[in-house]
């Protein structure tokens, strides 16, 4: 399906035939763009940003690439093209056409779904908005503002599905997802993750590395909605994803390149010294890993979750890669789960499967989380060195679910919350960490040159070098 990029608001969904639904988004466009002047990356919108641009929607060359002013860019409605006599693929509806509307029964749930994804597409440009600033290179600074305006483009997704489908109560969420604000005291972002602040680059490569990892699991799960809108949406969306995991794993893979070239030259594995020399330290990268990470696995949610179970049972809500799973009614079947005993032991409990799907989902998470860290490791061991970057026990720092509040080490062990307390400073990032690492944020602006913490990446954009101009500054 072709995108029509003549409407005032681009799309693929023959808006307009729809006059009162283009009339209600065409409402909301201009809020849109007072958020995104207001709470969107501060300066650089008169700027020049390379950028790309959707043309179609299948997976292979679906992006055009140009100078595009931001507030300009050109968001829109972009659905995957419909399967033909799409079939709900699990749960108790298994085999039954996919809805092309909302089953009276599962609206307050499919919305519920939506608000809470669509929440967290804004918050991390709110999160990100001052970032600019200090980015390391133009290849970095355009790169930020693709993420930032492709995240806007998710909002939109989900506002359309939101006035689409939903009437009266789908505008006001529509709206309401405008009047939250990442951080804010008094209307605060729905999940905890997304009102973390974002003031330096590693904590922004850590977060597309592993929060926006989270989004493409959940995004995995909703693309398997019975509900086929959503999963039409959330299949382009994906698409998207891809490059912000990308910005994040090439991110810190070049911040530990650096690092190493600085340890290479100086013959020394001393922090004091090569954070002197303008680098940031392995340990220190280490640590910002284990706070994202941590933050970041919360977001699945409860690791036995009735919610889970009925968004399964009613086909709204699949597992990631659910063509892959063998049986796909999940019924009668247990899922074993490691849990505190409460007397500073691990016992083995058993739970319902469907009450396990936030834990099947990790569980996907965690091994894509994986990747990244053998890629790292290989960057170091290349250079001769025997540190290596770990992921955290997923039972460390949790905030949510059977761990939550335990006092655990970074390997998973039980310890006393006098240890706990004691060690968290050679786990997480201290406030003298972040200082540090705040202190070597410094805008570098011109074309071909980079921050002295950060290698320069090993291609640029679209068969680009590094050294173009990706953002001409105005
Ligand atoms: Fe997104
Ligand atoms: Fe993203």
């Amino acid at each position: 399906m072709s995108l029509n990029y003549q409407d005032r608001i681009p799309n693929n969904v023959e808006l307009g035939s729809n006059r009162i639904l283009q009339r209600a988004l065409e409402h909301w466009q201009p809020e849109f763009m007072r958020w995104w002047q207001d709470l969107g990356p501060t300066d650089f919108q008169a700027s020049d940003v390379y950028l790309r641009t959707a043309i179609s929607v299948d997976t292979k060359g679906w992006a055009t690439f140009g100078y595009v002013r931001m507030p300009e860019y050109r968001w829109g409605i972009f659905l995957a093209d419909p399967e033909n006599d799409r079939r709900i693929g699990f749960g108790d509806n298994l085999g039954e056409p996919a809805w092309q509307q909302v089953p009276g029964e599962h609206r307050a749930n499919l919305r519920r779904l939506i608000v809470t994804q669509g929440d967290t597409e804004p918050a991390s440009v709110e999160q990100q908005r001052l970032l600019g600033h200090t980015a390391p290179s133009l290849y970095d600074l355009r790169n930020l503002f693709q993420v930032n305006v492709e995240e806007g483009r998710h909002l939109w997704a989900m506002v359309y599905l939101l006035h689409a489908y939903f009437g009266r109560d789908g505008r006001e969420e529509a709206e309401e997802l405008l009047e939250r604000h990442s951080g804010d005291a008094d209307k605060p972002r729905i999940l905890g993750t997304f009102n973390e602040p974002i003031r330096d680059w590693l904590s922004f490569f850590m977060f597309t590395y592993f929060t926006d990892r989270d989004g493409k699991f959940q995004l995995k799960c909703l693309a398997e909605s019975g509900f086929d809108p959503l999963s039409r949406t959330c299949r382009f969306m994906l698409t998207e994803e891809a490059h912000h995991m990308f910005v994040g794993d090439t991110g810190i893979s070049r911040v530990i390149k650096r690092c190493l070239e600085v340890m290479k030259e100086l013959n020394t594995d001393d922090p004091v010294a090569i954070r002197k020399a303008g680098a940031i330290d392995l340990p220190t990268i280490q640590k910002y890993l284990n706070f994202w990470f941590s933050t970041s696995i919360d977001l699945f949610g409860g690791d036995s979750s009735s919610n889970a179970a009925s968004y399964f049972a009613n086909g709204l809500k699949g597992r990631p890669d659910e063509a892959k799973f063998e049986d796909h009614v999940a019924a009668g079947q247990a899922f074993a789960l490691e849990l505190p005993d409460g007397a500073g032991g691990v016992r083995t409990g058993e739970i319902p499967m469907r009450n396990a799907m936030n834990e099947v989902a990790r569980e996907a998470y965690l091994k894509d989380c994986e990747q990244g860290m053998a890629r790292w490791n290989r960057v170091i061991e290349k250079f001769g060195y025997s540190f290596r970057m770990t992921l955290p026990s997923p039972r460390f720092r949790r905030n949510v679910g059977s761990w939550a509040g335990v006092p655990v080490d970074t390997t998973g062990k039980i310890i006393s919350r006098e240890e706990y307390n004691a060690r968290l400073s050679e786990w997480l990032p201290t406030d003298d960490d972040r200082a540090f690492v705040y202190s070597r944020m410094h805008g570098v602006f011109e074309a071909g040159k980079i921050a002295s913490w950060i290698a320069p990446p090993e291609r640029g954009i679209n068969g680009l070098p590094f050294e173009y101009e990706y953002v001409r500054l105005q």
